[in-house]
């Protein structure tokens, strides 16, 4: 069976390798997704909860190292969402990425402006109901991944999901290296997303602490926050986070649950990670592949050496 690697979005976007680094809540500044997109992938900003002229000054730090396409990854619950289209537009960006929700309300306008809208999604049903509305490509993630999670693993999702819908699936979740992403192709998937491998590059601008800790992480270093109480996310085993999952047994314990104990769990962690690298107080998303993660490389390195390897397997075929 030949594996066709050949992906149109990639190719209107003068992408040089197939690879997207993964919109991330604090982590995926302007710089970083500049330099991927610089480097021959697709960087994507991360926005999470940011106002408008926030989104605005990250989409100038990143055109301060490319002119190449980039993406812009949002927060359909934010409050600022419709000044954070507003900006997406009249800053002229070519693709709109999207974690939880229903990007359908604004798919019309962004198709008007010729901006591809790309939504994450964890199951077959959600990449069915967005292929009917209209996106052009979905990111099927597995619950290897870091930051918020759906059920599925990656090896589960991916198959299912190509078999089930007739545009470009992208994985996400669990790779970092090209056997992974050799993988992904072996699966249907016609391109990749990673957010845990760019964590630890030289571009990445996340707290030395957080670099540190996603090159230590082994194999088992990740556990799920909000098993319980929902908003699922995969963060590093730390004091905090294993604080937090003992806590949220003990509030599920309780008759009503106290909002404003859950706020003060959750409230700024992912932030006190990025910025302070706050090991007592912070959540450090990173996915389960961080076990994979050894070293610290410009991410023109990191994309080279895995489309490299990821090429030589799909191409060797069979060995006799
Ligand atoms: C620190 C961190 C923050 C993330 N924040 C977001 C986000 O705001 N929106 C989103 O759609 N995905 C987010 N993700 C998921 C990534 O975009 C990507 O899909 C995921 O990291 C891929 O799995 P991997 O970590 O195994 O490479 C985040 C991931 C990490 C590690």
């Amino acid at each position: 069976m030949a594996v066709n690697i050949s992906n149109p979005l990639f190719e209107k976007l003068g992408m040089k390798y197939p690879i997207i680094q993964g919109g991330m809540a604090w982590a995926g500044t302007g710089h970083l997704a500049g330099s991927v997109s610089e480097a021959g992938g697709l960087g994507i900003i991360g926005t999470g909860y940011w106002h408008a002229e926030q989104v605005r000054a990250e989409i100038h730090r990143a055109r301060e190292v490319t002119d190449k396409p980039f993406g812009v990854n949002v927060m359909l619950m934010s409050r600022h969402i419709r000044e954070v289209f507003d900006v997406i537009i009249e800053e002229g960006i070519k693709v709109v990425a999207t974690g939880a929700g229903d990007p359908s309300p604004f798919l019309e306008e962004l198709h008007q402006h010729d901006i591809i809208v790309i939504p994450v999604v964890p199951s077959v049903a959600m990449a069915r109901m967005m292929e009917k509305k209209g996106v052009d490509a979905v990111v099927a993630e597995g619950m290897e991944s870091g930051g918020h999670i759906g059920m599925l693993t990656t090896m589960t999702l991916v198959p299912q999901v190509v078999d089930a819908v007739s545009i470009p699936v992208i994985a996400a979740g669990g790779m970092a290296d090209g056997r992974g992403v050799a993988a992904a192709y072996m699966l249907g998937a016609s391109g990749v997303q990673m957010g845990t491998r760019f964590l630890a590059s030289e571009e990445s601008e996340i707290h030395q602490n957080f670099k540190d800790a996603v090159i230590k992480a082994k194999d088992v270093d990740t556990l799920v926050t909000g098993e319980l109480i929902g908003n699922r996310a995969r963060v590093l085993k730390t004091k905090m986070s294993k604080a937090f999952v003992k806590q949220e047994r003990e509030l599920v314990m309780q008759p009503v649950m106290d909002a404003d104990a859950r706020e003060k769990l959750e409230n700024g962690s992912l932030r006190n990670a990025v910025i302070d690298g706050d090991k007592e107080n912070g959540a450090f998303m990173a996915g389960q592949i961080s076990g994979l993660v050894h070293e610290i490389k410009p991410v023109a390195q990191i994309l080279d050496d895995i489309w490299t390897e990821a090429y030589e397997l799909l191409d060797s075929g069979i060995q006799k």
